[in-house]
């Protein structure tokens, strides 16, 4: 694997990603990313919410080396063609851990993209739908006892998510605020 030149497109990924205001994780979630997948070691992931794949770049380099996988999703265009454009120009150099299904979330066929709960689940979608993402993955067996779910910007866009917190209580689930940035944070979720 290219490693130098996959961190480079990365790099360029982000700067692409600032420069055409597409949305992409924080450097604070980034480092936290790095810190909380490293701890946990999740082999099989999912990511809700791609956009032109940046999280889900820095995900796939984060799980590699220990043979994980990630999964994203995303329903957008044009984002959707330069993800697909990311994802074959990452293949050239090795990295091929990762794919990503497009189309909403909640309408895609469950065969898509594996009959197999995740071990990992990051959430960066539509932010007044991440309960019914909850609903979702529990009825459709996509998370097992162990399963970390990270849900993003649930300070800044909190009054998006008003029923999130009670949602994930009516499912017994545990959940950890963190706030990492001054206006931003995310929510740590487990059971
Ligand atoms: C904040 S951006 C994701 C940024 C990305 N995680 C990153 O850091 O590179 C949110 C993306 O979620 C996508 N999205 C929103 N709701 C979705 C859904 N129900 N299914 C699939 N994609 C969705 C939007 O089109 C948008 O591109």
């Amino acid at each position: 694997m290219h490693h130098k030149s996959l961190l480079l497109i990365q790099h360029n990924l982000r700067e692409y990603c600032i420069g055409s205001q597409v949305p992409c994780i924080s450097q604070a979630t980034q480092e936290y990313l790095a810190v909380f997948l490293t701890k946990h070691k999740p082999m099989r992931c999912l990511e809700i919410g791609s956009a032109c794949g940046y999280s889900l770049l820095t995900t796939a380099l984060l799980v590699e080396p220990r043979g994980g996988t990630v999964c994203g999703c995303e329903r957008a265009y044009p984002n959707r063609v330069i993800l697909s454009h990311n994802t074959a120009l990452v293949r050239q150099y090795g990295l091929t851990n990762y794919n990503c299904v497009f189309g909403q979330f909640l309408q895609l066929p469950i065969t898509s993209r594996g009959n197999e709960p995740y071990d990992f689940i990051f959430v960066d979608a539509q932010k007044a739908e991440y309960p019914l993402y909850i609903t979702h993955l529990v009825e459709n067996k996509l998370i097992h006892e162990n399963t970390k779910i990270i849900f993003d910007d649930v300070i800044k866009y909190q009054d998006r998510m008003t029923d999130l917190t009670q949602t994930l209580e009516q499912y017994g689930f545990k959940h950890e605020l963190k706030q990492l940035e001054n206006d931003d944070g995310i929510l740590i979720v487990y059971q």
